[in-house]
């Protein structure tokens, strides 16, 4: 399995490659090994998380988003017909075949950082075509973070740490993707700069399965709207966000032009039912629908 050059996450000081755990030599902080699980981010990074992750599992194992056995976890993004968010899987699935064909030309073996990785299914996929992947969040749910990972068919590294701040040295990858991940993120350009950090020379920079617009007041009204479907559903009386909520078309092609890169969207529609019904909700609220697909900058 393979394994990165290390930076600290809170200085930023190479760690000597060794087994864990790993002290850094300028300010001490310590990467434990727990689960299988590199944890590189600090106590202090997990307790402004916690709060949010609690209220994400809610909803998220509402949803149905919960891997119920290991032989449905290998499967994933493919899904039975009659299971829960199966639409949502099927975009999912149109996503990773543009990403396959978007780097089905480039060299065999990439090095892959999936940031905002969730239970790594995209990880695993990309792991059993031998790329070497190493797969990011805060999450190390059993059930839907990096600890569900644990019934992958293929090994692949895991590391619980933010995005903000990813704990490795600059220009170890060709891909960094970030999965349905990106609008979680409170500054999605910062962000973007400190992946664009982490590639070599040549590397591509993947955005997936966000929700994306052309007008940023539309996301806004999708965001009130999730939020006031929070309270509903919940009674929660203030809801806790975790980032912007959506991603605009204009935001991204701002940063790969800024990161001197080319970037092209390919949309993924769904099954023809799911669209529908999603015109229908623009027209019904006034705005537009969220598109979904895969962004490639490089
Ligand atoms: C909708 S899930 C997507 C998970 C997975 N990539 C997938 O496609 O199923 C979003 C993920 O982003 C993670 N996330 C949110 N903010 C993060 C941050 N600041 N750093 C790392 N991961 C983050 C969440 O914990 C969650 O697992």
């Amino acid at each position: 399995m393979w394994l990165p050059r290390l930076a600290c996450a809170a200085c930023g000081t190479a760690l000597p490659l060794a087994s864990a755990p790993l002290r850094c030599e300028q300010c001490g902080t310590l990467v434990m090994e727990r689960d299988g699980i590199l944890r590189c981010a600090s106590e202090a990074r997990l307790d402004r998380v916690r709060p949010f992750l609690a209220q994400y599992r809610t909803v998220r194992r509402a949803d149905g988003h919960v891997v119920r056995s290991a032989a449905e976890y290998q499967a994933l993004p493919s899904v039975s017909p009659t299971a829960a968010n199966v639409d949502e899987w099927r975009i999912r699935q149109q996503s990773l075949d543009t990403l396959l064909r978007a780097f089905s030309t480039a060299r065999r073996s990439a090095r892959v950082l999936d940031l905002g990785a969730g239970n790594g299914w995209l990880s695993q996929r990309l792991t059993a075509r031998g790329h070497a992947v190493v797969a990011v969040d805060l999450n190390d749910d059993g059930e839907d973070g990096l600890g569900a990972a644990a019934a992958s068919r293929v090994a692949f590294c895991r590391v619980q740490a933010g995005f903000e701040r990813v704990p490795f040295e600059s220009g170890q990858f060709d891909v960094v993707v970030f999965n349905a991940s990106l609008h979680y993120a409170d500054e999605p350009g910062a962000v973007l700069t400190e992946s664009r950090r982490l590639l070599a020379n040549g590397g591509a920079l993947v955005v997936m399965d966000s929700p994306i617009f052309v007008q940023a007041h539309d996301g806004e009204r999708m965001v009130e709207e999730q939020l006031a479907g929070l309270r509903t559903r919940f009674g929660l009386s203030s809801p806790i966000s975790c980032g912007r909520g959506f991603l605009t078309l204009a935001e991204l092609g701002q940063a790969a032009g800024t990161f001197g890169m080319a970037a092209t969207f390919t949309r993924s529609s769904g099954p023809w039912l799911w669209r529908l019904r999603r015109a229908w909700s623009g027209l019904r609220l006034g705005r537009q629908p969220a598109m979904f697909g895969v962004w490639v900058a490089r």
